[in-house]
């Protein structure tokens, strides 16, 4: 692993992550990267740390630009653990560095490391809050902006103009996407793949904040921003107004009205042969549908594909009078992620008492889902005359539109 020269005085120090492929239980397909960065100047600034496994790496890559000693400033973002693992082990090694961090920052550190660190070094924190500034010398100053529930309570992005003007901002989570690449630059890689795990990364991190969001990116949006560099994945240079564009759209719940998404399980076939009608009719009807069995789909993936659709069709057949499993445990992960401006129809199968259309419409109510009155429950095996949905989906498309 070597370092890499971004821009002058500008290097990437974190390690990219190849094998992960669960992140606290978000499948990242295509692994992730833990970022840090190193900006040189007068003062010498380290700007966040990386999972503690790779620890190593990342004190090698530092050591290839700096003598650590050397580093004035340690600024601390956020506190989760694939950020901030290295910091009691980092900080031995930088004993001239004055270390920053929100107040709530401050707070969480200690409330993570009091076992490693000493009382003095959380004492010696500085604390800073909106709009407080660290003058680097030649000419290069960053301003702080904590955005508390973005996603942790101690969250911030730092914000630096450099010598030539140019406005960079680390947003730490903010803009990420879980993607593991040699190339660190959106316009070194394909533009579809970051886009595509930029959603993903939205939908199943910060979609429950989507209303904080909208109000808190004016704020982020009105900063003269050149260059993003987040946390993880590639930083962005071409596609800065792009990716702000698409944070916008997402936090407001913009979304295609003619797009629909059936989620649903399967015991001896009959709740597939539902979703299977459903899915003709919408489709027939012009309407842009997906269909994820959940035995064979992530709640990961398909969370990303809810956020994008209009209507949610969940389909689950009855096991001892409540919900399949597979169905019960993404119902669950979706109420958490509070999707919004949504549709909701439940359907299954059932073999005498029922009980699973019933819990479906209970966790749908529960994550604020607009639900049709309409559900469908059909007994053992579907018969060709159950199975015509027209009207159900006529009602559908009509608080669809
Ligand atoms: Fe909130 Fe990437 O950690």
């Amino acid at each position: 692993m070597v370092h890499t020269e971004l821009m002058k005085d500008i290097y990437y120090v974190g390690y990219v992550d190849w094998e992960v492929r669960n992140f606290h239980g978000y499948s990242t397909h295509r692994g992730s990267s833990y970022n840090a960065y190193i900006v040189k100047g007068e003062k010498n600034v380290l700007i966040d740390t990386v999972k503690r496994p790779f620890f190593n790496y990342f004190l090698e890559n530092i050591k290839n630009i700096i003598n650590p000693e050397k580093i004035d400033y340690l600024i601390v973002n956020h506190v989760e653990m694939d950020h901030s693992g290295s910091f009691p082990l980092i900080i031995k090694y930088l004993p001239n560095a004055q270390i920053i961090a929100s107040k709530k920052g401050v707070e969480i550190l200690r409330d993570h490391f009091h076992k490693e660190v000493d009382d003095e070094v959380f004492n010696n924190i500085r604390a800073v809050k909106e709009g407080d500034t660290l003058d680097v010398g030649n000419v290069k100053k960053f301003t702080f902006v904590p955005i508390p529930m973005i996603h942790w309570p101690d969250s911030m992005v730092s914000f630096m103009t450099d010598e030539n003007g140019k406005n960079i901002l680390f947003s730490n989570d903010a803009f990420g996407q879980h993607l593991a690449t040699s190339s660190r630059w959106d316009d070194e890689n394909d533009f579809d793949v970051i886009m595509e795990e930029a959603v993903k990364y939205y939908a199943n991190i910060l979609l429950h904040l989507s209303k904080l969001i909208s109000s808190v990116l004016p704020k982020v949006g009105s900063l003269p921003i050149d260059i993003i560099c987040p946390s993880h994945g590639v930083c962005w240079r071409k596609h800065v107004g792009d990716i702000v564009e698409r944070y916008k759209k997402w936090s407001a719940g913009e979304i295609d009205n003619k797009t629909a998404i059936i989620v649903y399980d399967t015991m001896w076939g009959s709740t597939e042969i539902i979703a299977k009608a459903l899915y003709k009719e919408l489709q027939y009807r012009g309407i842009k549908v997906k269909r994820y069995k959940l035995t064979n789909a992530d709640y990961s993936d398909v969370i990303t594909e809810v956020m994008l659709s209009k209507a949610i069709i969940v389909g689950s057949p009855t096991l001892n009078n409540g919900m399949y499993p597979t169905v019960a445990e993404y119902v669950c992960y979706q109420k958490g992620l509070k999707p919004m401006n949504k549709i909701g129809l439940a359907f299954g199968s059932y073999g005498w008492g029922g009980g699973a259309v019933k819990e479906i419409i209970k966790e749908l109510e529960a994550s604020k889902i607009d639900i049709l009155e309409e559900s469908i429950e059909i007994k053992f095996v579907p018969k060709p005359e159950d199975l015509n949905f027209k009207k159900i989906i006529d009602k559908l498309i009509e608080k669809m539109v």
